[in-house]
């Protein structure tokens, strides 16, 4: 599958947009961030999107840009939230600055992206605007939900879902979504691609909470087992608790209550009853069910056999990542 001619636009495009300014203690964060790489994932679904639908990608680009752009904010302000020490292999920007760097450079980027709406004609501007004003603050509900979650040791797993579909998923169907608007596809065809990149992200932030916990340290560019650490309820844990012997959940329990002086003898003995219960298997096969569904709602969108294929093999390789 070659997305390289997406991915060279965006990384173009981005070189073009984003410039060092004055005061740089706000733009050189910013230019940090997004320059680090990361995989870029939503603004190539938009280009490609804009482009499997009849449009021209290139009129895409500032659409993407600002999708990758509103994620990086989101990015920066969620590693305050969560307390995390790396990104992309290297350090955050709350850590590499301060935490106040971390705040504003976040909100600059937060308006950048809207600012790179301003391209479009008065209609699809409208429209790129009302989706993502609604996408941004169903993004700050998640992010709300997941904080209040660490708290909490009544959260059931359809809460979580609705958790993950708010923070990571509807991100991923408005990435699509926009493609599609600046391509001038059907109402049909918009709320299709929508629904497939929903059932996609909620995937996709099953197997990054996966990773958390399972991924390689050396390759997997943030803490591993930084979700442990912050008593984050995720599908590994509500399984686990839910598959636990009495025993079991009562460590478990009493592992997620406290923050203990060695994080990380915490950490293996979490992923031990993770593996144990079976709440990893679960976890892998929960990822599998949401990527075929979103694969099998490609069937009736009016794109080429090609291009569903295309968007197949990129579900399928998000599937398949270690990163
Ligand atoms: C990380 O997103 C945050 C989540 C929603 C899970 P990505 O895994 O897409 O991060 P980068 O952009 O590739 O670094
Ligand atoms: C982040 O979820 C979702 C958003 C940034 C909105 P995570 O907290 O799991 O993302 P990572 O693992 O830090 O990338
Ligand atoms: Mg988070
Ligand atoms: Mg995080
Ligand atoms: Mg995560």
């Amino acid at each position: 599958m070659d997305i390289s001619k997406y991915s060279d636009a965006l990384v173009d495009h981005l070189e073009q947009k984003v410039t060092l300014k004055e005061p740089a203690s706000l733009y050189q964060p910013i230019k940090y961030i997004l320059t680090l790489g990361g995989k870029r994932l939503r603004p190539v679904l938009t280009l490609m999107s804009a482009d499997f639908f009849g449009g021209e990608y290139k009129e895409a680009l500032d659409a993407s840009l600002a999708v990758e752009m509103f994620h990086n904010f989101s990015l920066v302000h969620d590693d305050i939230m969560d307390n995390a020490p790396l990104r992309r292999g290297n350090k955050t920007v709350h850590e590499k600055w301060d935490v106040n760097t971390g705040i504003l450079s976040g909100d600059a980027m937060l308006i950048l992206a809207y600012q790179l709406f301003e391209t479009y004609t008065p209609e699809v501007f409208m429209q790129l605007a009302v989706l993502f004003s609604k996408t941004a603050l169903e993004v700050c509900e998640g992010q709300q939900y997941d904080v209040d979650f660490e708290t909490r040791n009544d959260v059931t797993i359809p809460e979580y879902i609705k958790m993950i579909e708010f923070k990571t998923a509807v991100l991923i169907g408005a990435s699509l979504q926009m493609g599609a608007i600046i391509a001038n596809a059907s109402e049909s065809c918009k709320e299709k691609i929508y629904a497939f990149g929903k059932n996609l992200g909620i995937a996709f932030q099953l197997q990054d909470d996966y990773l958390d916990a399972f991924g390689n340290p050396l390759t997997f560019g943030k803490q591993v087992g930084g979700d442990i650490m912050a008593n984050k309820k995720t599908f590994l844990y509500l399984t686990a608790l839910r598959k636990s012997t009495d025993a079991q959940a009562k460590t478990l329990t009493s592992l997620f209550s406290t923050s203990p002086s060695d994080p990380l003898k915490k950490v293996a003995a979490v992923k031990e009853i993770f593996i144990e219960t079976g709440a990893a298997k679960a976890t892998e096969k929960e990822i599998l069910r949401y990527t075929n569904a979103s694969i099998s709602l490609l069937d009736d969108i009016k794109i080429s056999k090609a291009h569903k294929e295309t968007l197949k093999s990129f579900a399928d390789f998000l599937m398949n990542r270690n990163v």
